[in-house]
């Protein structure tokens, strides 16, 4: 039996888990084999407001006896974001070192990218997510005077930055890929992005003779992916510039609704935690009109690390098969359909592929 904890959070991530938790219901009826067990945590600025924290102080302890997280979104007006961010999403990816933050970014037949014109995406962004410029290292002193001042450090290890690159490395090897680009900036920050860059290099030549590094500076890199999105096959990259070119990466292929992703333990030491890229969307919430799509995909890519790629496979093929149909289209992605009517479409399709499988 494999345990998972659902995190709905705030926001469309209670609602597009709704939806998540439907695709898995389908999927173990299809799948008698699919044996996976779900707790539902209330963990969220709701829980804040009513217990002055964003979780109970042994939550990390809870969660470890799951063998993953589903998470949904975190962020409310009525807690500061660095609250919810700080004491929920990284004590979680760092705790748990989920190192690698694994971002697929693909071409979908029936989705309108702004870019795509017959062109095939079909790149994944290793975002390092334990350490770099997301650091609580620093500080912020001499406040209302004259002299104030605040200082944000980056903090780079030798074994954090191989860490991400071996991963990536990983990856490209066992899918055939040729090409391994690294974001970087290391005209201008000298100390840690010269040291990513010299250990990046020494990491992916050691790692096979067949495959080649690209180090770019991550501005011409923003617009390398608008110009030539088809040209990236692995991108490694920091914590902030993996962070932001995921979400450019998501808006290439059409947008935050469709984005998954995963933030892994690779040694399975603890439970990796898989969520949309996306946020709460809180301009959106409550209308029951947020695309449910990455956060079903997430649920995908969770199926595939506990063992199951069929499963993931299959959710796959649904999402896909729904919107080459475009006959159910959330307003994200030009339609009218609801969050729970994108569901429902999933669902069915999934009905339809273990028909089509010749199942029952
Ligand atoms: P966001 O990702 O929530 O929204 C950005 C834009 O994309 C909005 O216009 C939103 O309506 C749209 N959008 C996002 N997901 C969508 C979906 N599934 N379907 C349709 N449209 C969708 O980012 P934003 O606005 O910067 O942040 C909102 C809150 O979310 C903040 O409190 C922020 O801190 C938090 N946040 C949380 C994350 C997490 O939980 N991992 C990640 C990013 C932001
Ligand atoms: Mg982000």
């Amino acid at each position: 039996m494999v345990k998972i904890a659902v995190i709905p959070g705030d926001g469309i991530g209670k609602e597009v888990m709704v939806e998540a938790l439907k695709v898995l219901e389908q999927l173990k009826q299809d799948d008698p084999t699919l044996q996976i067990e779900t707790t539902i945590f209330p963990w969220s600025s709701d829980y804040y407001m009513q217990h002055g924290t964003m979780m109970p102080k042994d939550a990390l302890t809870i969660l470890r006896n799951y063998d993953a997280i589903l998470f949904g979104a975190i962020g409310d007006a009525r807690v500061p974001d660095d609250v919810t961010v700080w004491e929920f999403i990284m004590p979680i990816r760092k705790q748990f070192q989920q190192y690698v933050n694994f971002r697929p970014v693909k071409t979908l037949q029936g989705i309108a990218s702004p870019l795509v014109n017959g062109r095939e995406i079909d790149m994944v962004i290793f975002r390092e997510n334990t350490e770099g410029e997301y650091s609580n290292s620093g500080g912020h002193i001499y406040h209302n005077q004259p002299q104030e001042m605040a200082i944000q450090n980056t903090i780079m290890t030798r074994l954090g930055v191989e860490k991400i690159v071996q991963a990536a490395c990983d990856y490209a090897c066992k899918y055939g890929k040729s090409k391994i680009t690294s974001a970087t900036k290391s005209n201008a920050i000298i100390h840690s992005m010269k040291f990513w860059d010299e250990h990046t290099k020494h990491i992916v030549e050691k790692a096979s003779p067949t495959l080649t590094l690209e180090s770019i500076y991550i501005d011409a890199l923003v617009a390398y992916f608008v110009e030539r999105p088809q040209d990236f096959e692995v991108v490694v990259a920091s914590n902030l510039f993996g962070d932001i070119l995921s979400d450019l990466g998501s808006a290439i292929v059409g947008g935050l609704g469709l984005s998954p992703s995963a933030n892994l333990n690779p040694e399975k030491e603890f439970p990796s935690m898989f969520e949309p890229v996306h946020g709460s969307a809180p301009n959106i919430a409550g209308k029951g009109i947020a695309n449910p799509i990455a956060q079903i995909w997430s649920l995908g890519l969770l199926l595939g690390h506990v063992g199951r790629a069929d499963a993931e496979k299959r959710v796959v093929s649904a999402i896909e098969a729904v919107l080459k149909e475009g006959a159910v289209k959330t307003a994200d992605i030009g339609g009218q359909a609801t969050t729970s009517q994108m569901g429902d479409a999933i669902c069915q399709a999934l009905v339809n592929i273990r028909q089509t499988a010749g199942g029952v």
